[in-house]
């Protein structure tokens, strides 16, 4: 007999009420976007990353759009920790589950954001050690595992709250990485970022973003997340929060298989917010065809061949 709500997921704390999340970044940093997001049927809402001070980010054009996906370079603006702190302390009583992704120049900024934030309601951090794009908190923290080690134990110190390290795709040495975070109190990893990438327009002759080099998200990034998921499961017992590339649950099923427990959708959300509830009600269909009765049956399925 199949179980009530077959969708419903538990990993490092979390109970949610289905596998999917709103990815960082792909919507305002209000609450009420993040809500907006679970009205419509995530399980989770990862904010905006959130960093010790406001960053106004790159002047225009910061998106675009290519065949492979979207490239972006936004330049991590948001509103500072402050700011945001403040915004958080709405949601209070309401239950809403809000994972808070935070960025910082190094473990002593990671952990001031941290100190920040940490008295709100919210379900975990995720850390954003993989912006392909931004000098000083992106790749030059999330490609080195011991400066990576030693922002996971700065925010460790500051909270008792789950962690997610949020891995870049864009190093040889992102299970070293991984392992950095994992052995200093990581309780989960998000695989992948965006992945390093330019367009030149050629009758202009120049590259088209305003920072030049961006990150590429979409379609085209999604049988990278799902090479890089199927790694860290082979390499690590903790939970991966699969990312890249995912608009059908065809998609979401296969990030699944390869090891995910739980899959962020972020650029399929510019085509609206049903997107949540069209993959929910795919993956459902899908575990009933198959006698799944539960998300976790199924991950890591793709290792056994
Ligand atoms: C416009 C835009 C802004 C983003 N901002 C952030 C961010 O602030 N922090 C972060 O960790 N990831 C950010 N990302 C990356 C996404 O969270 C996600 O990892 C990536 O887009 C891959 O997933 P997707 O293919 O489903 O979009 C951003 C992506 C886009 C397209």
């Amino acid at each position: 007999m199949l179980v009530d709500r077959p969708l419903r997921v538990s990993f490092a704390g979390l109970k949610l009420e289905n596998p999917l999340m709103l990815a960082s970044g792909i919507v305002g940093v209000t609450v009420d976007t993040l809500a907006r997001a679970v009205e419509s049927g995530a399980g989770a809402a990862v904010s905006k990353s959130i960093g010790l001070e406001p960053r106004e980010g790159y002047r225009n054009p910061t998106v675009v759009a290519t065949d492979s996906g979207l490239l972006n370079a936004v330049g991590l603006s948001n509103p500072g920790a402050r700011v945001f702190s403040e915004e958080l302390s709405e949601v209070k009583g309401r239950r809403l589950p809000i994972i808070v992704s935070i960025f910082g120049g190094g473990p002593t900024e990671f952990g001031r954001v941290t100190e920040i934030l940490d008295r709100n309601e919210f379900l975990a951090y995720e850390l954003n050690l993989s912006c392909p794009h931004v000098e000083g908190v992106g790749t030059e923290i999330g490609h080195d595992p011991e400066v990576v080690a030693s922002v996971v134990k700065a925010v460790r110190a500051r909270t008792q709250k789950p962690i997610f390290a949020k891995l870049s795709a864009n190093t040889h040495r992102m299970v070293d990485v991984a392992r950095g975070a994992v052995d200093s109190g990581a309780n989960g990893l998000t695989a992948i970022n965006t992945m390093k990438a330019m367009t030149i327009e050629v009758e202009t002759r120049r590259p088209t973003l305003s920072h030049k080099f961006g990150g590429l998200s979409g379609s085209g990034i999604r049988p990278i997340a799902v090479a890089r998921i199927y790694e860290l499961y082979e390499n690590f017992k903790v939970p991966i929060i699969g990312c890249g590339g995912v608009s059908t649950w065809e998609h979401a099923v296969e990030l699944i298989l390869a090891g995910a427990i739980s899959i962020e959708v972020g650029t399929a959300l510019y085509e609206g917010y049903g997107v949540f509830n069209k993959i929910n009600r795919g993956i459902e269909q899908y575990m009933k065809r198959k006698k799944y009765r539960k998300v976790q049956e199924m991950v890591g399925l793709g290792h056994r061949f």
